[in-house]
């Protein structure tokens, strides 16, 4: 694998995260918001710094998974969060990763894999989900040329990838995108099919 754990790692420990926004971003923190079912299992895959795994603790989820294949980041989260419970912090690759969720939350790790992974990271997911079980988040939707991440798609190659295994409730321009990204991003809701 091109794009495997030491080269997140080293992109932990050279500091090299443009991605990393510091903060939850609003339009998951807009996401969560709306979410009431508290003791939802939730897993935020290939979370970084997992800045929204502190918001849904924050307004209550007691059941929130974080994974990453790198450990950095998820160290310097245990660190932030040595009293809150209702957090379990799994150091994996995703795609060895079993268990069972009602709600994946997708940003910036779509992007993060090779294009040759997008159909399993689609099965993945829809393995991991519960029955009515959703992906919700952002995704990007600009061209690159880039041979590194972020390795972005257009909504139509988001269309067909998914649709053969999630009901697309949500595709749509995202309007409440960080600064950076602003037109750059779609909002998804992706329900499992079975
Ligand atoms: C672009 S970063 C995004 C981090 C976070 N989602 C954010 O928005 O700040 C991609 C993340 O996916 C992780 N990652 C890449 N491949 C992975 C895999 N196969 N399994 C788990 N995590 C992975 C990387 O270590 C990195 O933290």
């Amino acid at each position: 694998m091109k794009h495997d754990q030491h080269y997140w790692q080293k992109r932990y420990a050279e500091h090299t995260t443009s991605w990393d926004l510091g903060h939850a971003s609003s339009p998951l923190k807009s996401i969560i918001d709306k979410s009431d079912h508290k003791e939802a299992p939730i897993l935020i895959p290939g979370a970084g710094n997992a800045y929204e795994a502190l918001y849904l603790i924050k307004k209550g989820f007691n059941n929130v998974t974080v994974l990453d294949i790198a450990i950095q980041p998820l160290l310097q989260l245990k660190e932030k969060i040595t009293n809150a419970t209702g957090i379990h912090i799994i150091h994996e690759d995703f795609f060895e990763h079993q268990g069972s969720y009602d709600l994946i939350i997708e940003q910036t790790f779509f992007c993060a894999l090779e294009p040759r992974f997008r159909e399993s990271y689609i099965n993945k997911c829809h393995e991991l989900l519960n029955t009515n079980g959703c992906i919700k988040g952002v995704l990007f939707d600009f061209k690159t040329t880039s041979n590194e991440p972020p390795y972005t798609a257009t909504k139509k190659e988001y269309i067909n990838l998914f649709q053969k295994k999630f009901n697309i409730i949500k595709l749509d321009r995202c309007l409440i995108s960080e600064d950076t990204r602003q037109g750059k991003e779609l909002i998804i809701k992706m329900k499992k099919n079975d």
